[in-house]
């Protein structure tokens, strides 16, 4: 492992979206690109962390240095960050689908004159809410991001109490920015401080402050 600030240090990052199977060759999915989680997860190898990188089927290519954990569903994502545990710090960037499909099918569905079928959903489990509210082995730093089209602030303060993470990045994603499947991003960073407007710059320029602000954490946590 090489030197910087994050020597000895053991982050996790998840990143992508989720995909729920319907039938073998059929997934509900979403748009996220991996990008943003990708730059942090690449911003903390080069500070010297060791990285454990969980990532849903991206468009984009892992980072060198990292320890990848490819994952589909967002069950075996829950279950890879369970096996990343402990860490240092945990930032959550995946966009995990809110839900599955009850009883997908093992064969290819069929088009039948008995019409569509009718798919059935449960709820996917909060991989952030449930890691931020561990009793034993809870990350000392636990950072999510929040993606909202309006009332960024006061939506992404309201996610942080409901998670229960230490910090939200929050993005304004509403079509008029570009931000969803963009190269840019316009974050405000919610914490018990406040909240921190943050200029708007590339994905990797806000992957880079935020693994800086987190070594920094980590730095002065140690110090107490
Ligand atoms: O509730 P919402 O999806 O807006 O919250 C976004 C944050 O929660 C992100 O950090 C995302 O990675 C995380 N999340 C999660 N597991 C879920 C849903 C969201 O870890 N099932």
């Amino acid at each position: 492992l090489g030197a910087g600030p994050l020597r000895g240090k053991r982050v996790l990052v998840t990143s992508g979206p989720t995909h729920e199977p319907i039938d073998p060759v059929r997934y509900i999915a979403n748009r996220s690109s991996g990008a943003q989680g990708t730059a942090v997860a690449r911003a903390f190898a080069a500070l010297g962390a060791e990285v454990v990188f969980v990532t849903g089927p991206a468009d984009v290519a892992p980072p060198e240095g990292v320890q990848v954990t490819r994952v589909e569903t967002a069950q075996q994502m829950s279950d890879a960050v369970d096996a990343a545990l402990p860490v240092d710090a945990a930032v959550f960037a995946a966009a995990v689908a809110d839900w599955r499909v009850v009883g997908a099918s093992d064969k290819k569905l069929k088009k039948s004159r008995d019409g569509m079928p009718a798919l059935e959903f449960a709820e996917n489990p909060d991989i952030l809410k449930r890691v931020s509210h561990l009793k034993t082995g809870r990350p000392p730093l636990v950072v999510g991001f929040a993606a909202e089209t309006d009332d960024v602030i006061e939506h992404a303060t309201a996610k942080r109490d409901r998670k229960g993470c230490d910090w939200i990045v929050a993005n304004d994603v509403s079509p008029a920015t570009g931000i969803m499947g963009g190269s840019e991003n316009a974050v405000i960073l919610i914490s018990d401080e406040g909240a921190e407007e943050w200029p708007r710059m590339g994905k990797d320029a806000v992957a880079e402050r935020l693994a800086r602000k987190i070594a920094d954490a980590l730095i002065s946590k140690q110090e107490e």
